[in-house]
């Protein structure tokens, strides 16, 4: 019998753009928007930007702690949402989804609190291609305790040597942490294969999920890392609202993170019992509306079919490294076999300030700089990049728009 080769996934980017108000706007005059500055943040739903409203307007009140009407829907509200991002990871229980600010205060959060069991000569291994949010608190507690932090190197092209990282373990590690996708290449790292590296001589895992969430659900049981961190705001969710999962006797063994309301059982001047999880690492009010619009985000986020949005992304990426390669003096930087849609790109000859400040004014929204990865730029030999960043809603057309401009300004500049 002749076997049919399964019919490629389709995706409707017409109809998802319309979800997305930011996107239909001019920025300067007769200039539209072309915004591909997604890794930096994404654009909202309107179903995301209707839920903040609506929490504002009708159902604003502070959770946990209300008898009346009101708190107790907000609190409802505030709970649902942690189960939309729940089964948005595939986490096992609600309460191993943590609420933060953000990737940021996640992985502080893990410096602050599992790092108090480290000691002098404790290593932690980190690699080249971290953002300064997963250098900077190990780095902190290397001045604070002593600690050593080891760079596992990568590739000119961008991938991660796994016989270093694998070479770099030893008996006094006691975390590895280590980006899961790439904000400034685009990498995909192989985490599970890292988490089974670390795994087999007992060391924890954090995986910085902050670039890997916008691309679709995750499954945090499959990768099994013991904490994985994300910004709502990347995945079309509000600022200010991020999650740190944890799997639980990891979060469970964590001493509290910060004191204050919410997070105790029982208060005397003499002694403070804790509360369970979630809510003993959740100290004070915390950031109800935003972590109730994260969850509708998530709902939305799990609603367009996976598969679709791989097809489509992973067409915007292939189209633009093409197209940009006709592009004279022009190299992309991160050419890493799995790779996300993550476009960035170096000039022989013109820094990617002048371009991208062109490419401003011709309405393409892109990112210039070191991408919070300055040791990386140092390892690149580059003052920085211009990274264009796709999401599911942007199109080929975009790529194009893209192209046509940065022939307009490399030919303006030289
Ligand atoms: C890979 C990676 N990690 C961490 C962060 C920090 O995220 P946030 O600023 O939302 O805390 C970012 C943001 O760009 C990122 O791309």
């Amino acid at each position: 019998m002749p076997t049919t080769a399964p019919t490629p996934a389709t995706f409707d980017v017409d109809r998802v753009r319309q979800d997305f108000p930011a996107l239909r706007q001019e920025v300067y005059e007769d200039t539209p928007l072309v915004y591909l500055d997604n890794a930096a943040t994404s654009q909202k739903p309107e179903s995301v930007i209707d839920r903040l409203n609506r929490y504002y307007r009708s159902e604003n009140s502070n959770v946990h702690r209300g008898v009346h009407r009101l708190s107790q829907n907000a609190t409802d509200a505030y709970e649902e949402a942690r189960e939309a991002v729940r089964s948005y990871i595939n986490a096992a229980a609600t309460e191993q989804v943590i609420f933060t600010g953000g990737t940021t205060e996640s992985i502080n959060l893990v410096a602050n609190t599992y790092g108090q069991r480290l000691e002098a000569g404790d290593e932690i291994v980190i690699t080249e291609m971290e953002h300064h949010a997963n250098i900077v608190p190990w780095q902190m507690l290397r001045d604070t305790r002593g600690i050593r932090l080891k760079v596992v190197p990568i590739s000119d092209d961008g991938v991660l040597d796994l016989d270093a990282l694998n070479d770099a373990l030893t008996d006094r590690t006691r975390l590895v942490s280590v980006v899961h996708i790439s904000n400034a290449l685009g990498t995909v790292n192989p985490v599970e294969d890292i988490v089974d590296l670390a795994h087999d001589r007992g060391i924890p895992v954090l995986v910085d999920g902050a670039q890997s969430v916008p691309h679709g659900p995750i499954d945090v049981q499959r990768i099994g890392a013991d904490f994985y961190c994300f910004s709502g705001h990347k995945m079309c969710g509000p600022t200010g609202i991020g999650v740190l999962y944890g799997r639980r006797e990891m979060l469970e063994s964590l001493p509290p993170y910060q004191g204050g309301g919410d997070m105790i059982e029982e208060v005397t001047f003499e002694k403070t019992t804790y509360a369970d999880l979630p809510h003993r690492l959740e100290a004070g009010t915390p950031n109800i509306a935003d972590a109730i619009a994260l969850g509708t985000a998530a709902r939305y986020m799990e609603e367009l079919d996976p598969e679709a949005v791989g097809t489509h992304e992973a067409d915007l990426l292939a189209y633009a490294t093409e197209r940009v390669r006709s592009i004279d003096g022009l190299r992309v930087i991160g050419t890493a076999p799995n790779k996300a849609s993550v476009l960035s790109m170096a000039f022989e000859d013109l820094h990617p300030y002048d371009v991208g400040t062109i490419l401003d004014r011709l309405g393409i929204a892109v990112r210039t700089g070191h991408h919070c990865t300055q040791p990386l730029m140092q390892r690149l030999g580059l003052p920085g990049t211009l990274r264009a960043s796709f999401a599911f809603y942007n199109t080929r057309d975009d790529a194009d728009a893209l192209v046509d401009a940065l022939e307009t300004a490399t030919t303006m500049l030289r």
